[in-house]
C-alpha cells in the first residue's frame, strides 16, 4: 500500500514537510498493535542524525551516510509512534542498531527504499528486516548462498517467480541474520540457514552450529510484501508470555 503523504504524521511538523515530497509506505502484513514501521524512498542526509550518531560515520562515503541517516530517520520515526520521542540509537560492535531498552528493531536500506520496524521487547523477542532488488540474487550465486533444497525449489519457478523467490529467500536469511545477531552474538554463512516454502509460507530450519535454544526456528514467523521491484523481508520471534 502506498500514500504520497505521511499521513499520520501531521503533528510532527519537520516530518510532514519531509515526507510531503516523497512517498511513504506501509507493509501491510504486520500488526499494527505489536509493531511500528516506517519505509520512505526519499533519503535524507547527515542533518536527520544526532551528533553521537554522525560521529559514527562521519569518514564514510556519502552514500553510506545517508544509507545512515535515513535508516536512523526511519527508526525515530517508528519509536515516535510508540511514543519514544529523539531516540538515539547507537551502534555495536558489528554495527548492529543499539536500541532504547524494552524495544527490539531493524533498519534496511536498498538503492530506493530505506525503512524501520520496531516492536516492544514483551511483545516481539526479536525482528530483521531486509529489503533487495528483485533480480539482484543471480543464478551465479546460488552454490554460495543457497542450500540443495532451495536451489531444487528454486529450479521449480519460471524465469519471473525465480527472480523474485531467489531475492526473497536470500532477503529472508538476512533478515533472520539481523533477528538472531542481538540474542546469539553468532555470525551465520547463508547456507547454515534453509528456508522451506509451502503453502505460501516460509519456515527455517537452521544448520546444527546454530544455538536453536535461544532462537527457536520453529517459532520464527516470516512475512514479506512487493513495492515495485523491492522485496521486503521480515522475521520476527513472538516473545515467550
Ligand atoms: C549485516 C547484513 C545482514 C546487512 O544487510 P545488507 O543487505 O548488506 O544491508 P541492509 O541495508 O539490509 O542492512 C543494513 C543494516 O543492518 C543492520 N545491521 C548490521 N549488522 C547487523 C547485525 N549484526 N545484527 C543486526 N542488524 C545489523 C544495521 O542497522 C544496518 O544499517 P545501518 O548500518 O545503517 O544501521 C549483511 O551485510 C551481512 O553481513 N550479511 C552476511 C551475514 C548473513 O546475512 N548471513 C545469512 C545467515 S542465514
Amino acid at each position: 500500500m502506498r500514500d504520497v503523504l505521511g499521513f499520520d504524521l501531521v503533528d510532527n511538523k519537520t516530518s510532514f514537510i519531509y515526507l510531503s515530497l516523497s512517498m511513504s509506505y506501509t507493509f501491510s502484513n504486520l500488526d499494527p498493535s505489536l509493531f511500528s514501521q516506517f519505509f520512505t524512498t526519499d533519503f535524507v542526509g547527515a542533518e536527520a542524525l544526532t551528533p553521537a550518531e554522525k560521529a559514527l560515520i562521519q569518514k564514510a562515503a556519502v552514500k553510506r551516510q545517508n544509507d545512515f541517516s535515513t535508516g536512523r530517520y526511519c527508526a525515530r520515526e517508528a519509536l515516535g509512534r510508540f511514543g519514544i520521542s529523539d531516540a538515539e540509537i547507537l551502534m555495536g560492535e558489528v554495527k548492529e542498531p543499539l536500541w532504547p531498552k524494552g524495544f527490539v528493531g531493524s533498519i534496511s536500506h536498498s538503492k530506493t527504499l530505506a525503512g524501520a520496524i520496531v516492536a516492544k521487547i514483551d511483545d516481539i523477542a526479536a525482528i530483521g528486516l531486509d529489503i533487495e532488488t528483485i533480480g539482484g540474487v543471480s543464478r551465479d550465486t546460488w552454490d554460495m548462498l543457497f542450500v540443495a533444497n532451495e536451489q531444487a525449489f528454486l529450479n521449480t519457478l519460471d524465469d519471473n517467480e525465480q527472480a523474485l523467490f531467489a531475492t526473497l529467500i536470500f532477503s529472508f536469511k538476512e533478515a533472520f541474520y539481523k533477528l538472531q545477531y542481538p540474542i546469539t552474538k553468532q555470525y551465520l554463512d547463508f547456507k547454515e540457514a534453509e528456508l522451506h516454502y509451502a503453502d505460501n509460507d516460509f519456515t527455517l530450519r537452521t544448520g546444527l552450529e546454530f544455538d536453536c535454544h535461544k532462537v527457536p526456528a520453529e517459532q520464527l514467523i516470516f512475512k514479506w510484501d512487493r513495492v515495485d521491484d523491492q522485496v521486503i523481508g521480515v522475521c520476527y520471534l513472538p516473545a515467550n508470555r
